[in-house]
């Protein structure tokens, strides 16, 4: 049976993408058949995360309206061989996807995939229902600040009105010389205000900003601390 996993938050910049990418290239590399969707059109990023910028032809809107098959969309990413992206298009209000789109797309995917990630937009708009209604479950990327913790919680009403109760939080940017500090929510208070499994801390780290920017995710460097962190909580989810 395929996954079909959304990375969301609920405040914008949280590292949505970077979770994605770093999940499907950790599966990827074990072998698994996946497939991420870009689903931020207008703000589409995950073809330069993955150094593939210049081979995105067709889209998600380019499938829906007809314009190309499926097949055309998808784009291989070749270091991995089972890693492929279908992107989204870069100009705002062009794909117009509904939850109908995706539910016919999911179903078409889901015998050539074992895992689908589903990068989400920001916010809790049209395209982001339709983004996580097909998901299975849901990862939520948040950080240690309180105006997360809010949003988070809205974030999380909206996944449950919409039946996905599996959901796993991710608590990322975390800078360790904070803790203790009144100024930022502690652990404690994030696992409080959530009902979500809490699967891991991801630290602040330069080398994640500069693999995000080379097109090379971080989980391909050798076994970092980094690295290894992002296996750990990745077996947690799955
Ligand atoms: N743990 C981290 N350490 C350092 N930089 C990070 C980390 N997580 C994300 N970033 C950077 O923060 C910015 C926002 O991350 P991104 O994944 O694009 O967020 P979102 O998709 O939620 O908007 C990017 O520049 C990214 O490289
Ligand atoms: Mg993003």
């Amino acid at each position: 049976m395929c996954d079909i996993t959304a990375v969301t938050s609920g405040k914008g910049g949280a590292g949505k993408t970077m979770f994605a990418v770093n999940m499907a290239s950790i599966l990827a590399m074990r072998g698994r058949r996946v497939l991420l969707i870009d689903m931020n059109t207008g703000m589409r990023n995950l073809d330069i995360c993955l150094g593939l910028e210049n081979q995105v032809i067709f889209d998600l809107s380019d499938v829906i309206s007809g314009i190309c098959k499926l097949k055309k969309a998808l784009v291989r990413e070749k270091r991995f061989r089972s890693l492929y992206l279908l992107s989204t298009p870069q100009i705002c209000g062009k794909a117009k996807v509904k939850p109908e789109h995706m539910k016919i797309l999911c179903e078409g995917l889901g015998e050539k995939f074992d895992n689908i990630i589903i990068d989400t937009p920001a916010g809790l708009g049209d395209e982001w229902v339709a983004a996580v209604s097909q998901a299975t479950s849901a990862v939520m990327v948040m950080s240690q600040e309180y105006a997360s913790l809010r949003c988070n919680g809205t974030l999380e009403n909206s996944l449950n009105d919409l039946g996905i109760s599996s959901r796993y939080a991710v608590i990322n940017k975390v800078v360790p010389s904070r803790s203790g500090s009144k100024l930022y929510p502690s652990f404690e208070d994030i696992s409080q205000s959530t009902r979500a499994v809490i699967v891991g801390i991801i630290q602040e780290d330069p080398a994640i900003y500069q693999a995000m920017n080379a097109g090379l995710p971080v989980v391909c460097s050798d076994e970092t601390g980094i690295t290894k962190n992002l296996i750990r909580i990745c077996d947690r989810i799955f």
